[in-house]
């Protein structure tokens, strides 16, 4: 063993934990192979054995009844689906070249009974006119997806990013409209556009790079901070020709813009407010007391186990073959076993959408940069050649400490947002390295995930989001209005 050099510091405990987790890879590699080679029929028969078999670990209090959402296969289907909201979809190329998909929810369409009817008249007379009504359909989407890009009409622009391991999805996914924050930002007004970090579902390109490289993987928190963030921010800007507009961040994504930001004052200029939902700067550490201590004695050993490109992409195979019910008890099982949450303030209804949209792809390197950042309390840059030496070890000479990200020089105005429950929220840590906030809440008994889907989001958060841009757009507008008094307003008309 000595001859590995990242083993060589583990404690007998690790290597039964790293024993344990390799064990585990092995039968899961078994199992699913197994499961491929089994043909359809007779995994739905397992499916419907589990069921009956072990009721209580399907069923909940009652038969929740399936939304179409929780099939949606994509961010496109899902806003269809609510049939009100324009979607448009852009893509971004950043200065090293990923192409990052961003969605947009420009307005919402406002149909009167009348004009709803009116159009459904004029395109029911066509198509008797038209005996090709496919062909005619299929003209009209295409005509329909080809207008240029709207117009903002001088609309404030909101820029949402989801946390690590997602995509924009997991903010449209609540069963209820009004409980889903685009839209309720779209229907005040608000032209909203949603990220996507490199690597995941929606921005697998690049210009010369394939996601079957390990190359295209090699990156972490630093590229979604300098690269991602920025470049997105420009595009955005730059399209929809406002002068600055607000960032909200769930999690990572709070994390990427506190690090975007403290090293980029021409960013925090065109930021003019930065909510901060369940902001994951510096977690504590993991729950289990056996894989926290694995993970902090050797961040890289995560490298061993998924290797170099991305971390558990057979989560997705077999999202497809549980049932969405097993699925919910899975991860129920998992974020309790990692992070000790109970899920107790999201309905069972709710999980069994939001879960089939949780979890989309990123670089295994990201995740390592977490458990390096867990490892040192620090919230500090990628560090490409790790000292083994624990950080708080006293009497020791280093050759290099990977700098912490200066987040006390952003001069955007920051609002946070954090549940009292949440275990990977260090709120006072935290605070401690900010500038003044502009404004904080806890809420009471919730966990990290209530950000997206907890119950009563509609009263406990949103109301509060709102006035926060309502408050720092008006002021933005005065600014503007001193700096460029001709400047051009650009009706919006459809
Ligand atoms: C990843 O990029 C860094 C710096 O950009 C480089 O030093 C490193 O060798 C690269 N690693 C891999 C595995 O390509
Ligand atoms: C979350 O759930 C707990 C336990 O059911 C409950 O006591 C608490 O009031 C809930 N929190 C909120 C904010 O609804």
């Amino acid at each position: 063993m000595i001859s590995i050099p990242i083993l060589d510091r583990l404690s007998f405990r690790d290597y039964q934990g790293l024993i344990f987790t390799v064990l585990f890879f092995a039968i899961e590699t078994v199992i699913r192979i197994i499961v491929i080679l089994l043909p359809k029929f007779v995994i739905n028969g397992i499916d419907a054995f589990i069921e009956s078999a072990f009721p209580w670990l399907t069923s909940s209090e009652r038969k929740p009844r399936v939304s179409p959402l929780e099939k949606a296969e994509s961010f496109e289907q899902i806003i269809r689906f609510w049939r009100k909201y324009a979607y448009e979809q852009h893509v971004v190329r950043t200065q090293d070249d990923y192409f990052l998909c961003v969605h947009r929810i420009p307005y919402k369409e406002i149909i009167t009974s009348d004009k709803y009817n009116d159009k459904n008249n004029q395109r029911k007379n066509r198509m008797e006119k038209n005996i090709e009504i496919m062909d005619n359909l299929d003209q009209f989407i295409k005509t329909k997806a080809h207008r240029p890009p709207t117009k903002n009409g001088n609309r404030p622009v909101v820029l949402l990013y989801h946390g690590f391991l997602m995509s924009s999805e997991v903010w449209v996914c609540n069963t209820d409209e009004h409980r889903n924050l685009p839209f309720v930002l779209s229907e005040q007004g608000y032209d909203v556009w949603l990220g996507n970090s490199r690597g995941n579902k929606y921005s697998q390109n690049h210009q010369s790079l394939s996601p079957a490289n390990t190359a295209f993987w090699n990156f972490s928190l630093n590229e979604f901070a300098m690269y991602d963030l920025p470049d997105v921010v420009d595009y955005i800007l730059e399209q929809t020709g406002a002068s600055s507009l607000t960032y909200i961040g769930f999690s990572q994504g709070t994390a990427q813009a506190f690090a975007g930001l403290s090293v980029n004052p021409r960013l925090c200029k065109k930021v003019n407010l930065f909510i901060a939902m369940a902001p994951a700067t510096t977690p504590k550490g993991l729950h289990h007391p056996m894989i926290d201590a694995f993970v902090k004695a050797t961040p890289s050993v995560v490298y061993l186990l998924f290797g170099r490109k991305t971390p558990l992409k057979l989560a997705l195979f077999w999202q497809r073959i549980i049932s969405p019910p097993l699925f919910v008890k899975v991860i129920d099982g998992c974020v309790n076993f990692l992070f000790g949450w109970t899920g107790r303030n999201m309905t069972a209804e709710q999980k069994l959408v939001s879960y089939q949209h949780l979890y989309s792809l990123t670089s295994v390197k990201s995740l390592v940069h977490w458990f390096q950042i867990i490892r040192t309390g620090r919230f500090q840059m990628y560090d490409e050649v790790p000292s083994r030496i624990p950080y708080h070890s006293p009497n020791v000479v280093r050759d290099h400490i990977p700098p912490k990200f200066p987040t006390k020089q952003i001069s955007t105005p920051i609002a946070v947002f954090y549940g009292n429950s949440d275990s990977l929220v260090q709120f006072d840590v935290l605070v401690a390295d900010l500038p003044p906030l502009a404004y904080v809440k806890a809420i009471e008994s919730w966990e990290h995930l209530d950000f997206l889907w907890g119950k009563d989001i509609e009263h406990l958060l949103y109301p509060d989001i709102l006035k926060l841009l309502r408050h720092f757009n008006a002021q933005t507008d005065e600014k503007n209005h001193q700096l460029e008094p001709e400047r051009e307003t650009d009706m919006y008309t459809e």
